[in-house]
C-alpha cells in the first residue's frame, strides 16, 4: 500500500485563517441574482422576494462575505440606477453578457440579503467606463451618516443607518480587452490610485481592493502587478487574483493536477507584492483578495436569447472530479494563508455555483458545495505549515504533482486538529500517515469523505450522487495509519485533544 506522511508541529504555523476566505460572490449576471437570490413570485419567497432555500443554503456554506455587483457586468454599471422606486428605475443593455439588466435588486436590497444571509457586502465600483467622482458618491451613499447630498438620498431612500461596507474593489478584470474600457497598466494604476483616494477621503475606513491579472495565463501578468501597485501603492490594500480552472481534453490526471496552478499563482503575486514593497521601501503590508476562483468550462459557448432578461447562462453542472479540484484549491488557499487574506468562490447562485436553482422550484448542492461547506466550518483557526513525503507524478502539463494533497488548521483553543487531504490517484488507495511532535495525543473524532467511482457523477435537483460519507475516525498515535485514503476522494480528519 503506498502511504502518504504529514508531518506537522503546533508551533510551526502559516499564521492565522482570515474568515473572508470563505467569501462567495454574486453578480447581475444570468440567473444568480434573478431567479437565484429573488424570486417574488417563487413559494419559498419572502416578504423582501428572496428565496429561503436559497438563503438556507448559503448560511449553511458559512459565506463570510459576498463581492458585488460583478464582474465584468460592473464596468458599464451605473449604481445610482440601483437605487430609489423600483418601478423608476431603468432597463439597462449590458454589454458584459448581452443582457438587459431591469434594477429590480439594486444596492439596498443586496445589502439586506446578505445581512439575512450572514455575510458581509464587498462592493465593486466601475473603473470601466466610469471612474472617480461615481465612486466616491457611491461610497457617500452607502457610508455617510447624513447631512450630504448622497448620504441624504440613501436616507430618503429607506435605509436611515450608513449600510458601512468597508470592502471596495477598485473595477473589476481591467488588464482583460473583453472588459468595458480595459486599460493598459499604467492607464490603470493612475485611475485606481486616484478613485482609492477620494474614496477614502470619503470614508477613512474602507479597504481598497486593486485590480491584478486576471489570469496566471495572460500576457501582462506579473508587469501588470508590479506596475499598477507600483503606481497605487500608498492607496490600496489588497490586490486581487482571478482563476478558473477548465478540462478542455478530459484528460483527468492533467485535471486534478490543476490545483498546483493555484499554487504557483499565489505565490507569484506574493513575490510581485514583496517585489514592489522593497522597491518602494515600504512598511507598508498590501495582501492578496483571491476574489474570484473556481473550475469553469461546462457552459462554454451554450446559447442564449440576446439582451432577454436572466437567462440560462455559465449554468455548468459538476461533476464529482470538478469537487476534487475544488477541494484543492481550497487548499493552496489555506496553505498561503499568511498572504490570502480574502476569497471568494465565484459565483454563489445558478452561474458557476455552489447552488443550483429551478425558477419557481427547487434548490439543491451541486458537487463542489461540499469542499467548501467543510473548510469553511471547520477550517477555522490557524493554518499549519504541512511537510508531506507523497509520491508524485507528471502530466503532459505540470512534473511532479503530488499523489496526495493537504492543507491542515488548528483549533488552538480546542486543540482541535482538522485535515484535508485529496488523494489524486485514480486507482489506487494511499494510506494517510500522521507525525505530530508537540500535538500531545489526540483522539480521531471524524473522517468526513467525498468518494465516486465516477468521477462525471453530478447531483441533480432529484439525486445526490455526489454527497459526503461518514467512515471510522482513527486515533493517529504512534504513526498509526489515520485514513486509508480511497483513490479519487476529498477528506475531512478531525482530531480532538486525548482527555
Ligand atoms: O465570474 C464570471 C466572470 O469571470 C466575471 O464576470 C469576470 O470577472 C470573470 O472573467
Amino acid at each position: 500500500m503506498r502511504k502518504v506522511t504529514l508531518i506537522m508541529d503546533r508551533d510551526y504555523t502559516v499564521g492565522p485563517i482570515d474568515p473572508r476566505l470563505y467569501g462567495s460572490f454574486i453578480e447581475h449576471l444570468g440567473r444568480a441574482v434573478y431567479g437565484g437570490l429573488y424570486e417574488p413570485d417563487h413559494p419559498l419567497a419572502d416578504e423582501e422576494g428572496f428565496r429561503k432555500d436559497v438563503l438556507e443554503l448559503v448560511r449553511r456554506l458559512g459565506v463570510t462575505l459576498v463581492r458585488y455587483p460583478g464582474g465584468n457586468f460592473v464596468s458599464g454599471f451605473r449604481w445610482e440606477d440601483s437605487v430609489g422606486p423600483v418601478e423608476q428605475r431603468p432597463k439597462r443593455l449590458d454589454l458584459a453578457w448581452f443582457t438587459t439588466e431591469t434594477n429590480r435588486v439594486g444596492l439596498h436590497e443586496f445589502a439586506h440579503w446578505a445581512r439575512k444571509a450572514g455575510s458581509s457586502v464587498m462592493y465593486a465600483v466601475n473603473l470601466g467606463t466610469r471612474g472617480p467622482d461615481a465612486a466616491r458618491n457611491a461610497v457617500e451613499y452607502a457610508n455617510h451618516t447624513g447631512g450630504s447630498y448622497w448620504s441624504d438620498l440613501r436616507r430618503r431612500n429607506g435605509h436611515d443607518a450608513p449600510y458601512g461596507v468597508r470592502l471596495w474593489c477598485l473595477g473589476n478584470e481591467m488588464d482583460g480587452p473583453w472588459q468595458m474600457g480595459h486599460k493598459t497598466a499604467e492607464e490603470y494604476g493612475r485611475l485606481a490610485n486616484e478613485t482609492a483616494k477620494l474614496m477614502k477621503w470619503t470614508d477613512p475606513a474602507v479597504k481598497t481592493i486593486l485590480c491584478g491579472s486576471s489570469s496566471l495565463n495572460m500576457p501582462t501578468f506579473g508587469a501588470w502587478e508590479t506596475t499598477a501597485l507600483d503606481i497605487a501603492w500608498e492607496n490600496v490594500d489588497y490586490v486581487s487574483m482571478h482563476q478558473y480552472h477548465g478540462n478542455s481534453d478530459d484528460y483527468l490526471e492533467n485535471f486534478l493536477a490543476k490545483g498546483v496552478e493555484t499554487e504557483a499563482f499565489i505565490r507569484s503575486v506574493a513575490a510581485a507584492l514583496d517585489y514592489v514593497q522593497g522597491k518602494r521601501h515600504s512598511k507598508k503590508r498590501v495582501d492578496i483578495s483571491f476574489d474570484e476562483w473556481n473550475v469553469w468550462y461546462h457552459s462554454h459557448g451554450a446559447p442564449f436569447e440576446k439582451w432577454s432578461e436572466a437567462p440560462h447562462i455559465l449554468e455548468d453542472v459538476y461533476n464529482f472530479a470538478d469537487a476534487l479540484v475544488v477541494g484543492t484549491m481550497m487548499n493552496a488557499i489555506l496553505r498561503h494563508a499568511d498572504r490570502v487574506k480574502i476569497a471568494c468562490l465565484a459565483q454563489l447562485v445558478n452561474v458557476i455555483a455552489p447552488i443550483m436553482t429551478e425558477n419557481g422550484g427547487r434548490a439543491w448542492k451541486q458537487t463542489i458545495f461540499y469542499p467548501f461547506f467543510f473548510a469553511s466550518n471547520y477550517g477555522r483557526g490557524v493554518s499549519l505549515q504541512v511537510v508531506s513525503e507523497t509520491s508524485k507524478y507528471d502530466t503532459k502539463w505540470y512534473s511532479d504533482v503530488p499523489d496526495v494533497d493537504l492543507s491542515a488548521v488548528l483549533d488552538e483553543a480546542t486543540g482541535r486538529l482538522t485535515v484535508f487531504a485529496v488523494n489524486r490517484d485514480l486507482k489506487e488507495a494511499i494510506d494517510l500517515q500522521l507525525a505530530l511532535p508537540g500535538f500531545g495525543p489526540l483522539t480521531g473524532a471524524k473522517w468526513t469523505a467525498l468518494e465516486h467511482s465516477d468521477p462525471y457523477a453530478v447531483n441533480t435537483a432529484e439525486r445526490e450522487a455526489v454527497r459526503p460519507v461518514e467512515k471510522q475516525p482513527v486515533s493517529p498515535d504512534n504513526g498509526a495509519v489515520a485514513a486509508r485514503l480511497s483513490p479519487m476522494s476529498w477528506n475531512m480528519l478531525v482530531f480532538e485533544k486525548k482527555g
